[in-house]
């Protein structure tokens, strides 16, 4: 055994093996998270642009271009309603992962406790164990996925150092409410706890309003706001992302950062810039188009048969298959890829207790809608038990 004991107990990724699985079986992939179609040409084209007009091909500064930076605070000054100074609180990260490690790493100690909402995003409890830091895990339970406040409180206490937050929520969809996020910042503030915010669907919502944590009051000032241009672009190959947070915090984001990859590429940096920039009608369009195919399969997977968990935000959904299988869900998921020619990913490998995945599968949607018929039309063959 090779692998360090740290990481041992993670194995590898579910997206690796599923993706491997579909490509065995010829299935459509409905697992991994990101987009079948490119992002769009007037960021590419200011990437390209950098690198033809020189001066982009050796390292940027660790913390990150100051275009960038000074699009990102013009962004999301007005959007957490404070001014944001480029120099002191924003940090570029290769991607909204590198930012949680560097986060995590630089601003918690061995034995600090982390607080996970579960399902999470699979880096986070690798980048808690990373830190030296324990994990303290509540969980959203179906068929609403509502934070169970009385939970939540009994998971702070005096060790807490820090809460992840992803809202809007992978895998579930759920944006959390005004209601749930007072509650976090209420703890947070009386536990005197930072709140790592992951808002990267920040822009993929269906309705309800994705309340940002460092805007509730008494919070800015113990919030890392994070974010990437994956989503909200469709670029997630160019793993261009940021963390917002107040001097005392980037300081530790960047002590990690400049040591983990100490900045990200230069080009995608300036194709960043441009992507800030777009207009709101890019954003509106956005939300439309996914809506769309949310709506597209949710309806296409219940004439089926299938449970869906309607989606308030992200492109992602779960559904539950009771009418199909009482196996558990990591076993149904294998089955539809080699029966169905179908993959999704099974949502127990998103809980610290796999066993709460029970009964559901995810299905990303950030699909061609003919990739999404198929899939449907493919999944409509299996038979009902
Ligand atoms: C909640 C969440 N955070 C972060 C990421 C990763 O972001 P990036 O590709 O910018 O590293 C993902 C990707 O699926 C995600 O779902």
């Amino acid at each position: 055994m090779t692998v360090s004991k740290r990481l041992r107990p993670f194995g590898v990724t579910i997206f690796a093996e599923m993706t491997a699985l579909a490509q065995a079986h010829g299935a459509v992939n409905l697992g991994q998270g990101f987009p079948d179609w490119d992002g769009p040409d007037f960021v590419k084209d200011a990437a390209a642009e950098s690198m033809r007009a020189g001066g982009s091909d050796q390292y940027p500064p660790m913390p990150g271009i100051p275009p960038l930076r000074r699009a990102i605070a013009d962004r999301y000054g007005p959007l957490l309603g404070r001014e944001l100074d480029p120099d002191t609180e924003i940090t570029v990260t290769t991607g909204c992962t590198e930012a949680i490690c560097a986060t995590l790493l630089g601003l918690v100690d061995p034995g600090d406790e982390v607080i996970l909402i579960n399902p999470y995003y699979d880096s986070y409890p690798v980048a808690v164990a990373l830190a030296g830091a324990v994990p303290r895990h509540v969980t959203l339970r179906p068929p609403d996925f509502r934070l169970d406040l009385d939970e939540l409180a009994a998971a702070f206490g005096e060790r807490t150092r820090a809460i992840l937050v992803n809202t809007p929520h992978n895998p579930s969809g759920r944006v959390f409410t005004r209601e749930e996020m007072e509650a976090i910042a209420r703890l947070c503030i009386e536990h005197d706890v930072i709140a790592i915010s992951d808002e990267v669907y920040e822009e993929i919502t269906f309705g309800p309003e994705h309340i940002r944590m460092a805007t509730l009051p008494g919070m800015a000032e113990r919030t890392v706001t994070l974010s990437s241009i994956g989503k909200t672009y469709s670029l997630t190959g160019w793993k261009v992302g940021w963390a917002i947070a107040p001097p005392a915090f980037t300081a530790g984001v960047r002590a990690a950062h400049q040591f983990m990859t100490f900045t990200t590429p230069t080009p995608v940096q300036h194709g960043a810039v441009a992507a800030l920039r777009a207009p709101q009608e890019f954003y509106a369009e956005l939300r439309t188009g996914y809506q769309r195919k949310r709506d597209l399969l949710a309806s296409g997977l219940a004439a089926i048969g299938f449970e869906p968990h309607m989606p308030q935000g992200t492109y992602f959904l779960l559904a539950g298959y009771s009418q199909f299988s009482d196996e558990d869900d990591r076993s149904f998921a294998r089955r539809l890829v080699e029966e169905a020619k179908v993959a999704v990913i099974p949502p127990g490998v998103f809980y610290d207790d796999p066993r709460h995945g029970h009964g559901l599968i995810r299905f990303a949607f950030c699909k061609q809608d003919a990739v999404l018929s198929e899939a449907v039309e493919r999944l409509s063959r299996l038979a009902p038990r």
